[in-house]
């Protein structure tokens, strides 16, 4: 069996490792690929990309099935284009995406089927939307309706930031055509959970829930990042808290999918926030997480190549996840000035003398060695009987490995946020 992975980063590098168990996979194809899947036996770095290229090299390499890592060709129709092709990918239709693509859509859908998630608004106006935000309460959560790459979520405590914020979005157009419709909602007081899932569109199967702390500072300081690490399971999401999960946003999203004719087989990634209230929907994601992959694969029992094509088969009422009964930690190394700018080139050494496992982001490979390329660097991932386990067994790794502007946060499972 032959898969394609598309993406660079340490969720692809995770994927990889959990198809690799399964030893009818004879080869991945990583599109482009990272220095650490370079070096993975039965991994093959490609420099393929756009859809077109993209399957037309499934297509000529008898790939039997794709996954996509990130969301950006999930928006732009990739699963279309293989499905007129008749080709086998994992990952929502172009239709199914938006739910990812179109906050504005997103939330029209949640409040359509009764999803619980925090009052908002739309406007493609911005002289509307001043006035709007002028009678609201701070803080206030103003958001580009598009894909901004994580980025165009502005939190403003003051209706001065909110005007400033609307501004920058739809004015300044910080994210381009991604601002030309916002949405601004009420903000929400709690603690963040991941839950991320697999659908066949008849039935959803929550993954064991995840935490990451999305901050470059210790204690939820500093700017927003991609991720700087990440716990599974998260210690906030109770029986309680899953069951309110599982009856006002899973089981709600379900029905909207149905009465919507959403037809795919994919992921979906609840981003939650827990609070006094109950569980709220903050968004959807259509793909799996970064870093939330690293930690949630590593407890998964289930063969994740059988699990993709139970839920391509449309057979997923079938199926039962399995979770080893551990707790898993992911600290993320990446190099001193990201979020922002940053040096690159740097060797990085040690990673021969790591106990547990290792995961490649930002990392490039030449002449037999590994070299820092982007802001998340690393990911160092251990599990153990315990969270207090996992986390020592992950940072004893992180004093192991080093390069130039190593950077890290030191309160990866213990931070709320
Ligand atoms: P989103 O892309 O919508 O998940 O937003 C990114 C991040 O912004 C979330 O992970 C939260 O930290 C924060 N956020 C988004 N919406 C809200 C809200 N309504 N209240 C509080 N924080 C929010
Ligand atoms: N870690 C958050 C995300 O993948 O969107």
């Amino acid at each position: 069996m032959k898969i394609l992975v598309i993406g660079s980063g340490g969720r692809e590098h995770a994927l990889c490792r959990k198809f690799l168990e399964n030893p009818a996979v004879e080869k991945i194809y990583v599109a482009p690929g990272n220095g650490g899947t370079k070096l993975t036996p039965r991994c093959e770095n490609v420099s393929v990309s756009g859809i077109d290229a993209l399957a037309e090299f499934a297509k000529a390499e008898a790939v039997d099935l794709t996954m996509v890592g990130s969301e950006e060709l999930l928006v732009a129709g990739i699963v279309d284009k293989y499905r007129e092709k008749g080709l086998a990918i994992f990952g929502p239709d172009k239709k199914a995406a938006l739910l990812e693509g179109s906050k504005a859509w997103a939330k029209t859908f949640m409040e359509k089927y009764g999803v619980k998630t925090a009052k908002y608004k739309v406007f493609t106006d911005p002289t509307e939307a001043k006035a709007y935000a002028g009678t609201c309460d701070h803080p206030l959560v103003v958001k580009a309706s598009g894909l901004a790459a994580g980025k165009g979520v502005l939190i403003c405590q003051t209706s001065a930031e909110s005007l400033a914020a609307i501004d920058e979005i739809m004015i300044a157009r910080a994210f381009q055509d991604a601002g030309d419709e916002i949405v601004i909602e009420e903000y929400l007081e709690g603690v963040e959970a991941s839950i991320l899932s697999i659908t066949d569109s008849r039935v959803i199967l929550p993954f064991i829930s995840a935490k990451d702390h999305k901050k470059i500072g210790e204690g939820d300081t500093g700017l927003n990042t991609g991720g700087m690490g990440t716990i599974a399971p998260n210690p906030y999401v109770t029986k309680e808290v899953f069951a309110q999960f599982e009856r006002d946003i899973l089981a709600p999203t379900l029905r909207g999918i149905n009465a919507e004719g959403m037809r795919f087989a994919g992921v979906i990634f609840f981003g939650l926030m827990i609070n006094a209230r109950g569980v709220w929907l903050l968004e959807y994601n259509m793909r799996m997480g970064d870093p939330e992959t690293q930690v949630v694969l590593p407890l998964l029992e289930n063969d994740l190549t059988e699990l993709l094509q139970e839920a391509l088969a449309g057979d997923l009422d079938k199926t039962e996840l399995r979770w080893k009964p551990e707790h898993a930690c992911c600290v993320v190394l990446a190099s001193r000035g990201y979020p922002g700018s940053y040096g690159k080139g740097y060797e990085i050494n040690g990673l021969d003398a790591v106990q547990n496992d290792w995961l490649a982001a930002g990392v490039a490979e030449k002449d037999g060695k590994l070299l820092t390329s982007g802001g998340r660097v690393l990911n160092l991932v251990a599990t153990g009987k315990t969270l207090e386990e996992a986390r020592q067994k992950a940072y004893s790794d992180v004093e192991l490995v080093g390069f130039q502007g190593k950077y890290y946060r030191k309160d990866i499972g213990i931070s709320k946020k």
